[in-house]
């Protein structure tokens, strides 16, 4: 399997408790290199266009405000089929559904909560790593 690469955001529920590097080590020890990072304050624009997706869902609105609640780290991660590495460790949405082991079912408090993001194909995967990176902010 060719190596790739996956988006993945740490969320504020995460970066409140602190649990940055806690979570960063579960995703390098699942074999994922993080190849850009950025700690960021999402403005509720940027929130509303990167969940653009999801308008119609009738969470939209409580999934922008939990997601500029706080700050959140951006990051590029790359590997061997990043994307379903990166889904695989992160476990189900719903903590209440995620296997033992996973970042989800370690740290998630609810299914808004759920403490990380990661791209659910290669193509958004591009798409959601251009949105907060440039090429020359990614070093791998
Ligand atoms: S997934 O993983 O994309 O298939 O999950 P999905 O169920 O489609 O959910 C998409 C994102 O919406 C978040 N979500 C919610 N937020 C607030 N309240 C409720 N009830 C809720 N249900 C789902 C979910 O955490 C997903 O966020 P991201 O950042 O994409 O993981």
């Amino acid at each position: 399997m060719a190596v790739s690469r996956t988006f993945s955001i740490i969320k504020p529920d995460a970066t409140r408790r602190n649990l940055t590097g806690a979570v960063t080590k579960m995703l390098e020890d699942a074999g994922l290199r993080v190849v850009a990072s950025r700690r960021i304050q999402m403005s509720r624009e940027q929130a509303e266009e990167f969940y653009g997706v999801h308008k119609e869902r009738p969470f939209f609105g409580e999934l922008v405000s939990f997601m500029i609640s706080g700050p959140v780290v951006v990051q590029v991660l790359e590997g061997e089929d990043a994307v379903k590495r990166n889904r695989d460790i992160m476990g189900a949405t719903n903590p209440a559904d995620a296997q033992d082991g996973t970042i989800r079912k370690n740290y998630a408090e609810s299914i808004e909560a759920n403490t990380v993001h990661g791209s659910d194909s290669e193509d958004n995967a591009r798409t959601e790593i251009a949105f907060f990176f440039t090429p020359e902010d990614i070093v791998g």
